[in-house]
């Protein structure tokens, strides 16, 4: 594929390599396009869809199902708010609205400067130190609006 580098494409096919069946490295050949273009345009599935044996719409339908996979470009900090119920209770809701402020944005929205992208996400795994977010792969929890302040500062 044009859009990737060769490097990109030798990893993709390693990964195709380790299964018996193609449509098996679907989400690891998601992860490492994703990685590369940094969202996963039309053009991209397409493209998977074609290594794998695989309709555009079954690449399509998987990569909506996961937050984790992105159509569109997003910021270069990926802020995940959970909204699930331990995260709720101890109140990822005045979190969630205190980023909108701090950022700008609401949620599902990127800052003009393409730095920050917001999202809700379900529970991220971490809901005995809820609120919880993670901001690219990194997890933070006990959240207040001042350790929220804080993190945003401490991001390079
Ligand atoms: S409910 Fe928020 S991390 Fe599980």
């Amino acid at each position: 594929m044009g859009m990737i580098s060769a490097e990109a494409e030798k990893k993709i096919q390693e990964i195709i390599a380790r299964y018996p069946v193609k449509r098996s490295a679907l989400l690891p050949v998601l992860f490492v396009v994703q990685q590369e273009l940094g969202y996963l345009p039309d053009e991209a599935l397409e493209e998977v869809a074609r290594w794998l044996d695989l309709t555009f719409l079954d690449v399509a339908t998987t990569v909506s199902f996961y937050t984790m996979f992105h159509r569109r470009p997003i910021g270069r900090y990926h802020i995940q708010i959970c909204r699930n119920v331990s995260c709720y209770l101890c109140g990822s809701e005045a979190i969630r609205e205190h980023l909108e402020r701090r950022l700008g944005i609401r949620c599902g929205e990127t800052t003009a400067d393409g730095r920050f992208t917001l999202s809700e996400v379900e529970c991220i795994g971490a809901c005995s130190w809820a609120p919880a977010m993670q901001i690219n792969f990194t997890f933070y929890h006990h959240l207040t609006p001042e350790r929220v302040d804080e993190i945003l500062r401490s991001l390079p």
